[in-house]
This record gives C-alpha cells, structure tokens and sequence, in this order.
C-alpha cells in the first residue's frame, strides 16, 4: 500500500540504488573497448540482443563454445531413442579415455624396465591410480563396443546411403582408429597378456602379401618385440593416434551438421 502512494520523485531505497549502480557498472562494461572487441555482434553478453532466429544464429556462429552445435536442431534429432546417442556415448568416452591418459602419462614410463614396475605401483602407491587406471581401460572397452553399436545403428536406419555415404566412409575411419588406439594401448602395461597378443598381432601382419616383413619390422622397430616397439606403440598411442583421430571426428560432426543433421526417423 505504502509503496503504490509513493511519489515518482521519492528517494530510491538501498536496494535499487543498489541494483541501479550494477546496472550502470554493466553497461560501463559493456560498451568498454575491451569488451565489444571480445564479444562481437551477436552474442548473447553484448547488451541489447533481443531472442529473434537471426541473433540465435549469430550467437552460434560467433562463439567458440557453440560453434560445433547447430543453428537448428530438428526434433527428432534430439530424440535418444532415435540413435541412443551412441555417436554421443564414443565421443563422451574418448573424452574420458583423454583425462584418465593425461593422469597415466604423469606415472608412466615407457622403457622395458619402468613400465611394468610403473604400472604396479600405479596400483599400490599413487592416490586414486588404481581406479583411474580401471576407468581408462574400462572406457577403453566400452568406446569399441559403442562405436561397433552407433555403426550398427547407422547401418540399420540405412544412414549409410546418399547424401551421407562420405561421413560413412569417415566413420570406417574413425572405427579403425578406435580399434587401433585400443590395440596400441594393449601393449603399455608391458605384462605377458600385453607381451604375447602383440607377438601374436603382429606375427599375422608378417603375412600381408609381398610386404609382411617390412609391415612387421615398421610395427615392432626391430626385428622382435622389445624396447623399440614399445616407445614405438605409447607415441602413436598417446600422440599420433588421438591427433588423427580428433582431426577425423572434427570431420564427422561437421558433415553430420552439412548432410542437414541426423538422417531422422525412417
Ligand atoms: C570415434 C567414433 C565415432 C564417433 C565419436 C561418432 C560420433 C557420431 C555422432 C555424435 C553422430 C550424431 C548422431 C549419433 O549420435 O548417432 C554421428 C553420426 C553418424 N555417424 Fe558416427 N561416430 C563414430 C564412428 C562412426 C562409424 C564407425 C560409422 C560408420 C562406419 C559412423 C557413421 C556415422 C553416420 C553415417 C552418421 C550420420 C547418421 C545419421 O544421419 O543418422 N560413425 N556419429
């Protein structure tokens, strides 16, 4: 009651001149130099953005964070049960497989005499190794099941087919990837599981026809597995292989967004 009585001209209260002062520090802000020449026309912090289609898009476009995310989103692209977000499920596990390696490379040592033992006492005197360790080799499992399961997936709703048969063929290359990180990172732990599937892998890769010694000679970087091979396996494991396979997964999620988002439902 007291307040619908009160004068225009009446002395504001604590608490709008406070919120008048933030206001007024703001819009300091925001028309600074400093901070129009970081947040261009468009986004959502520059004052005066009003929530029309054309702005929505400008704020996509002009940030960083969502320039991977489309303008538009049909709405059956973010139905889950359409694809079970498996595409979603291998890219969030390569993400976790990247933190949980990051943690390893600060207590992993790649030489025949370190790894081993670094893998041992990752488990007994480094906190919270043993469950990072797990978590990577689980996640490791898990990414080439979900990658096998989204192809499986991509095939059955024949998403395979034109205008989406080169972000196939990128996905034939992803998947190889997948199975040739998972493959490299078997050998690190440097035990008689990882010693022998090697032996074993790249004893079947001397049989490729006319160049299967020197296929097996690049593989092992020597004439038998060793030392050699593995430095050779943990940088293509932990450089190369994840260098290669973000370039081609860039590729993917852009041609998913050109080839006009996800197929939909049949
Ligand atoms: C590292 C592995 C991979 C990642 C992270 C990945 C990620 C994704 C994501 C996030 C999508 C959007 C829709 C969805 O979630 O299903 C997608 C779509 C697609 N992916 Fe993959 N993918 C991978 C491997 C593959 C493989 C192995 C193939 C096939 C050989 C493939 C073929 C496709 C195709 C054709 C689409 C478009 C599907 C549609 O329009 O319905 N991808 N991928």
């Amino acid at each position: 009651m007291a307040n619908t009585l009160e004068s225009p001209k009446s002395k504001p209260n604590l608490p709008q001149r406070m919120q008048n002062a933030q206001q007024q520090a703001a819009d300091w802000m925001q028309d600074s130099q400093f901070w129009t020449s970081i947040f261009r026309p468009g986004s959502i912090f520059r004052k005066g953005y009003t929530d029309s289609p054309r702005n929505r898009s400008y704020v996509i476009m002009n940030s960083v964070l969502y320039h991977l995310h489309p303008v538009k989103v049909k709405r059956h692209a973010v139905k889950v049960s359409y694809t079970l977000c498996l595409g979603g499920l291998s890219f969030f596990l390569f993400i976790l497989l990247t933190i949980t390696g990051i943690f390893l490379m600060f207590f992993y040592r790649p030489t025949d005499t370190a790894a081993w033992l670094d893998i041992e006492s990752l488990h007994t005197q480094v906190a919270f190794g043993l469950l990072v360790r797990n978590m990577h080799r689980w996640a490791a499992h898990l990414m080439v099941l979900t990658v096998f399961l989204h192809m499986a997936r991509v095939f059955y709703h024949g998403a395979y087919k034109a205008p989406r048969e080169f972000n196939w063929v990128i996905g034939v290359i992803l998947l190889k990837l997948t199975l040739l990180l998972s493959f490299t990172g078997y050998l690190l732990p440097w035990d008689q599981l990882a010693l022998w599937a090697v032996t074993v892998g790249t004893n079947m890769m001397g049989f490729t026809p006319v160049f299967g010694s020197q296929v097996r000679f690049v593989l092992l970087g020597s004439q038998d597995i060793g030392s050699e091979t593995l430095l050779r396996w943990y940088v293509l494991h932990v450089l190369m292989l994840p260098f290669v396979i973000v370039i081609f997964m860039a590729i993917h999620f852009w041609r998913v967004r050109k080839d006009g988002g996800i197929s939909g439902p049949l």
